[in-house]
């Protein structure tokens, strides 16, 4: 059996008195994709903010139960070292708008105070952008605002900007809803690239990119993990009625 980078267990997240994650119990293997998928408002976003500890940074929301990250309780481990450990990619691509393709690349190693060699940053910046699939775009324009690129290259250099860390997880929510159709099977190929250097787990709405670029699939339904498990199966055979009736389009 492939190790597991992400275990959550017996985990529940609340705003205020409303649960909205029930009981949750996920283990995440090494180098594959794993899609998270359910209707709007199944807690999708909620649950991957809590793997990074973003979900306890609003008033009045809090945990309960584990989650480990590489073996170690991330809520037993220094938040700033578990966002280091755990890049996030959101649905709408956000460079920082005054920083050059360049700076926003490396944008975590300043905001983490951590001081590198101008070379050293340099070879940072090179893999990162070739792992995300956008150097040989940009390798003559790497000083220029990340804000002139498009929506799919910018999604690509907020990647960049994540893989920079070296990140064990890459969880990322909804990445390609806010591109088209020919910069998302972009993103789409890259994902399944990429899971040679991190574990991903991807929040998609889409079903069919879900059953395209995923090992693994985890269908939630009101706050509740319904299924999980390889994603040919759960798209071919659901053993539970309400994935197969998610599937054919009969909610969400
Ligand atoms: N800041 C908040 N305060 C209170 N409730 C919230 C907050 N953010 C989200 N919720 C509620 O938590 C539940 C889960 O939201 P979440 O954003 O995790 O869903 P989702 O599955 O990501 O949905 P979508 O597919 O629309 O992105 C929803 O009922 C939502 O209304
Ligand atoms: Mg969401």
């Amino acid at each position: 059996m492939e190790s597991e980078v992400l275990k959550v267990e017996k985990f529940g997240a609340y705003f205020g008195d409303t649960q909205i994650l029930k009981y949750i119990n996920l283990s995440i293997p090494e180098n594959m994709v794993t899609a998270i998928m359910g209707p709007s408002g199944c807690g999708k976003t909620t649950l991957i903010r809590c793997v990074n500890r973003m979900h306890e940074l609003i008033t009045g929301a809090r945990v309960e139960g584990r989650i480990l990250l590489c073996g170690e309780d991330v809520y037993k481990t220094n938040p700033i070292l578990v966002r280091r450990k755990v890049g996030m990619v959101f649905q709408k691509p956000n460079p920082f708008p005054t920083m050059s393709i360049y700076d926003n690349v490396i944008a975590g190693y300043k905001l983490n105070g951590i001081r590198l060699g101008r070379g050293e940053l340099d070879r940072i910046v090179e893999e990162s952008l070739q792992r995300a699939a956008l150097w040989d775009e940009v390798k003559d324009s790497v000083h220029r605002k990340g804000t002139f690129l498009s929506g799919g290259q910018q999604q690509r250099l907020c990647i960049a900007r994540a893989l920079a860390m070296n990140p064990e997880v890459l969880l990322l929510d909804e990445p390609t809803s806010a591109l088209d159709p020919k910069a998302t099977s972009r993103i789409e190929e890259l994902i399944i690239e990429l899971k040679e250097y991190v574990t991903i787990v991807l929040v998609t709405h889409n079903i069919a990119q879900a059953a395209r670029v995923s090992d693994l699939t985890a269908f939630l339904y009101l706050g509740e993990l319904v299924e999980f498990g390889p994603s040919e199966k759960l798209f071919t055979v659901p053993e539970d009625k309400r994935t197969e009736e998610y599937l054919t389009g009969k909610f969400g």
